[in-house]
C-alpha cells in the first residue's frame, strides 16, 4: 500500500491547481479573449452570437431546440416577461438508441437523417394549423454566426461525427427537415449556443447575469461584451473556451487527447467536461494497475475506452460507507476489477476526486479571466449562470467552482454569483426567439 500512497501523492501534485495557477491561467485567458476579439491567433475563437441580453419584457409562445449532447430536447413554452415562463411540453429524445439500432451521432449517419429526427420529434408536440411558432433553435458546437439565425458548424466537438453537417448552415438544414416533413407553422427565429441559452435564461430576471457556462457532458462559457468591435453595441460572444490551450497536460492527458476523435483540439474541455473525466480517471487506474499497484483479475474491462461514464464519477464520490460499497460496485461493473482491497477503492474515490475538483479549478480560472477582461478591478455585481450535469449533479462540484472563485478573486469573489440557469439552454432558445420577434415588431 505504501507504493500506492506514494503514487497518489504524485498524483495529487500533478492535478492540484493552485491559486497561484489559476491567476496566471485566468491572465492568459483574459489575453486569450483580447487577441481572438481582434481576430488575431487565439485558441478562443470569440464566435459573435449577433444577440445581447433580454429587456425582460419578451412574451409569447414559442418552440425551443435544444440539440447538444445524446439527446435531443423539444420544449413547447409560454413567456410571460421578465423571467415568468411556463414550459407546456418538454420531451427528450435520444440520439442513439442500441436497441432500436440507430445513432444519428455517428459518421455512418447523414446530416439529413439526423435533422429529419428533429423535425419528426417537433411535428410530434407542435399542434398543426395557421398559428405559426417561432423556434429558438440551441445548436451546441462551435458555430461562426452571420446573423442570429445564421450559424454554420465549423466542427463537431464532444466526440459526435455525423456526416455531412459541418460547413452546413445548420439553421437552414433544420428548417428544410421541417419542410420536409410538412411542418410549416414553425419557422427558425434564431440559434444560439447553449451557453448564450444559459446566460439569457438567468439574464431574464436577473441584471447582473453577464457570463453564461456549461458544466456538464461539454464545457464552454459565454459573456456580454460590452461594446462589440463589429456592431458597437453589447453582444454575447460565444467564447468556446474547451478550446483554450494554454491549460497544462499531463501524460493522461496526452494519452486520452491522443487517442480522442479530433486530437490537439478542445484541451481545456478535455480536461474539464463530462464527456472526458471518466475516461481520464480509466486511464490512471489502467496506469496505476499497469504498474502492479492494483489487485486486478483477469477478466477485467480497464482497457475498454469509455467505460467509465461521469455518473459512475458521481457514484463513487457520493459513497461513504464504511466499506466503500458503490465504489467497489463500479469498480467490479464497469472496469471488472473484483477483487480491490477497501484501501484500493480509497485511492480509487481519491483519485476521482483530484481529476474531478481539477476540472472545477481550472473552469473557475478561465471565468476569472472572463472578469479580468470586463470588470478588472471587480466594481461591480457580476451573475455567472451555469447550466449542466456536472455543476448540478457531481458531488461537490458547485462548491468546488466556489471555493475556487474564492482562491483566484480573492475577497473580490463576493461580487460574484454563481447560479444554477436550469434547463437554461432549451429555455434560452425560447427567450432568443422572442427577443428577434420583438425586435422585428411581431411580438
Ligand atoms: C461545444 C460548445 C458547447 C459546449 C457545451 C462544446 O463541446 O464546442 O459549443 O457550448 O460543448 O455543450
Amino acid at each position: 500500500m505504501e507504493q500506492l500512497d506514494r503514487a497518489l501523492a504524485k498524483l495529487e501534485a500533478e492535478l492540484t491547481v493552485s491559486p497561484q495557477v489559476m491567476k496566471a491561467l485566468a491572465a492568459s485567458f483574459a489575453a486569450a479573449m483580447t487577441a481572438g476579439l481582434a481576430g488575431k491567433a487565439s485558441s478562443l475563437k470569440m464566435l459573435p452570437a449577433f444577440i445581447g441580453i433580454p429587456a425582460g419584457y419578451e412574451q409569447g409562445e414559442v418552440v425551443a431546440v435544444d440539440f447538444g449532447g445524446t439527446n435531443v430536447r423539444v420544449l413547447l413554452l409560454t413567456l410571460a416577461g421578465w423571467g415568468r415562463c411556463n414550459i407546456l411540453v418538454k420531451r427528450f429524445f435520444p440520439l442513439k438508441d442500441k436497441q432500436k439500432q440507430y445513432d444519428y451521432t455517428a459518421a455512418t449517419a447523414s446530416g439529413s437523417q439526423l435533422f429529419d429526427y428533429i423535425a419528426e420529434k417537433i411535428a410530434e408536440i407542435i399542434p398543426r394549423g395557421e398559428h405559426i411558432y417561432p423556434l429558438g433553435y440551441t445548436f451546441s458546437y462551435p458555430c461562426r454566426q452571420y446573423a442570429v439565425a445564421e450559424a454554420e458548424l465549423i466542427s463537431w466537438t464532444k466526440e459526435i461525427k455525423t456526416a455531412g453537417v459541418e460547413g452546413q448552415n445548420v439553421g437552414q438544414l433544420l428548417q428544410a427537415a421541417l419542410e420536409r416533413n410538412g411542418i410549416g407553422n414553425v419557422r427558425l427565429a434564431a440559434v444560439i449556443n447553449d451557453t448564450t441559452g444559459t446566460l439569457l435564461t438567468a439574464a431574464y430576471c436577473d441584471a447582473a447575469a453577464d457570463i453564461g457556462a456549461i458544466c456538464g457532458t461539454g464545457h464552454n462559457s459565454c459573456y456580454l461584451e460590452p461594446v462589440h468591435p463589429l456592431t458597437k453595441q453589447p453582444m454575447i460572444v460565444n467564447l468556446e473556451s474547451g478550446n483554450f490551450a494554454a491549460v497544462s497536460q499531463t501524460r493522461y492527458d496526452a494519452w486520452l487527447d491522443k487517442a480522442s476523435e479530433k486530437p490537439g483540439t478542445q484541451r481545456l474541455e478535455k480536461m474539464a467536461a463530462g464527456q472526458y473525466l471518466g475516461e481520464l480517471v480509466r486511464i490512471i487506474i489502467s496506469d496505476l494497475a499497469a504498474d502492479g499497484l492494483l489487485t486486478v483479475s483477469a477478466a477485467d474491462s480497464l482497457q475498454v475506452p469509455y467505460v467509465l461514464s461521469s455518473e459512475d464519477l458521481s457514484a463513487i464520490l457520493a459513497d461513504s460507507t464504511a466499506g466503500l460499497r458503490s465504489v467497489a460496485d463500479t469498480a467490479a461493473v464497469r472496469l471488472g476489477l473484483c477483487s480491490l482491497k477497501v484501501e484500493e477503492l480509497a485511492a480509487l474515490q481519491q483519485l476521482t476526486r483530484l481529476v474531478v475538483d481539477r476540472s472545477a479549478r481550472l473552469v473557475a480560472a478561465t471565468w476569472a479571466g472572463v472578469l479580468y477582461k470586463i470588470d478588472p478591478e471587480l466594481t461591480r455585481q457580476h451573475t455567472i449562470a451555469v447550466d449542466g450535469s456536472l455543476y448540478e449533479k457531481m458531488p461537490g462540484y458547485a462548491a468546488g467552482l466556489a471555493q475556487a472563485m474564492e482562491d483566484v478573486l480573492g475577497p473580490g469573489a463576493g461580487k460574484i454569483a454563481l447560479r444554477l440557469s436550469k434547463d437554461g439552454s432549451g429555455i434560452g432558445a425560447a427567450i432568443a426567439a422572442a427577443t428577434v420577434q420583438a425586435a422585428d415588431g411581431k411580438a
